[in-house]
């Protein structure tokens, strides 16, 4: 079967050949698969910079974000039949009996830092025709979802932090009653997404739809379709090449909440500049090796404590953000209808995915699909 694979020592992208993998646990699954998306994190991969192969292999299979259809079941297997559509999740528990978050299933909290991530860490990933898994990482997609549920991945991010935030916002009295519908959470606070790429939209749009007063502010200036995403989901777009963070914060008044998903680590420290009161900061990019700058430490560790501030960082997810993102994927389909139809902007045979990875964006989300006639849908 055919694979897109990275070779780190050989610096190169390429399709290979390999065995397809068989099923050899009761628990287990044999997955086709079906449209797998390419994000930052793949890019970073293949400029070498991030990512890790398998113990023993000299490449790495990529791919993260996955559709598939179920196409065998082991005989232990009790939740799914060959023909469901499913999302795999990507993080796999590390091995140390110690690991309270692992143990108990949440691997994305793992303490050791021994997991191992599918398509990212140490095991190969989902751009092949074939996969094997276990029932436990999938998620069944509900068959109404097939043309956009290979976005669940990506939004799981937005998903768990939000989950985080309303936690946060819960132990703080009066922000808000626990039985406030979930539309309806963010009403009358603000929020700033930094970032303009997929997680950054995924983000506006599971904000907007909570009820903040969304902004978005990035480098990109119009016209561009990314920033007429923005706008379509009733968020501000303002770009960082013409406004500046002190100005954005006055614009914005307080600032309640920023969602962070550039990955540049001195625009990160420059917004923290602007966090409001009772502010809540969260971090979802993942810098590479960037330069050191002159910062005021003692001013933001003054607003942090003075003005009950909260920076939260965010990794990966589990099995309830999966299942949200899927739920918001539907709502935000009724709701901006327009919108979701330009998310995914083409999907590409398998051969296109190395100028793809490594090229420029040139939609929102590129996909790559092992089925016959790719650009068709
Ligand atoms: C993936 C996460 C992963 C993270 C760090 C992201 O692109 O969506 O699942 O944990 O990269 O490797
Ligand atoms: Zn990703």
């Amino acid at each position: 079967m055919k694979a897109v694979a990275v070779f780190p020592g050989t610096r190169e992208v390429t399709i290979i050949e390999r065995e397809a993998p068989r099923i050899s646990q009761p628990d287990q699954v044999e997955l086709r698969m079906l449209d797998i998306g390419i994000c930052g994190t793949d890019k970073e991969i293949c400029s070498f910079d991030y990512g890790t192969p398998p113990a023993g292999d000299d490449f790495l299979v990529i791919g993260h974000e996955a559709l598939a259809e179920i196409v065998k079941v082991g005989s232990a297997v009790t939740r799914l039949r060959p023909g469901d559509l499913v999302v795999p999740s990507v993080r796999r528990p590390c091995p140390h009996p110690g690991c309270l978050a692992c143990r108990t299933g949440h691997q994305d909290y793992c303490y050791t830092g021994d997991f191992t991530e599918r398509g990212i860490k140490e095991a190969h990933g989902y751009m092949a025709e074939y996969i094997v898994d276990y029932e436990r990482n999938m998620t069944l997609v509900p068959p109404g979802l097939r043309e956009i549920a290979v976005l669940a991945e990506p939004l799981t991010i937005a998903e768990k932090a939000l989950t985080q935030i309303f936690w946060t916002m819960q132990q703080r009295p009066p922000w808000l009653d626990p039985d406030t519908p979930s539309q309806q959470r963010g009403e009358g606070l603000s929020a700033l997404v930094l970032g303009i790429g997929p997680v950054g939209l995924l983000g506006a749009m599971t904000l907007a739809s909570a009820g903040f007063t969304t902004y978005v502010y990035s480098r990109e200036l119009p016209p561009s379709p990314r920033i007429d995403l923005v706008d379509a989901i009733g968020a501000t777009y303002v770009s960082s090449q013409a406004t500046t963070f002190a100005d954005l914060a006055e614009k914005m008044d307080n600032i309640d909440l920023i969602y962070e998903a550039v990955g540049h680590s001195h625009f990160a420290l420059q917004a923290l500049q602007v966090l409001g009161t009772n502010g809540i900061y969260v971090l979802t990019g993942v810098p590479g090796p960037q330069a050191f700058i002159e910062a005021d430490p003692a001013r933001l560790m003054r607003d942090l404590v003075l003005k009950n501030q909260v920076l939260l960082g965010t990794v990966n997810a589990g099995p309830d953000a999966f299942a949200a993102a899927l739920r918001d994927l539907h709502l935000f389909r009724q709701r901006w209808p327009a919108v979701v139809r330009t998310l995914i902007a083409g999907r590409y045979p398998p051969e296109q995915a190395p100028e793809l990875v490594l090229g420029r964006p040139a939609g929102i989300k590129s996909v790559i699909t092992f089925e016959q006639g790719g650009q068709a849908r």
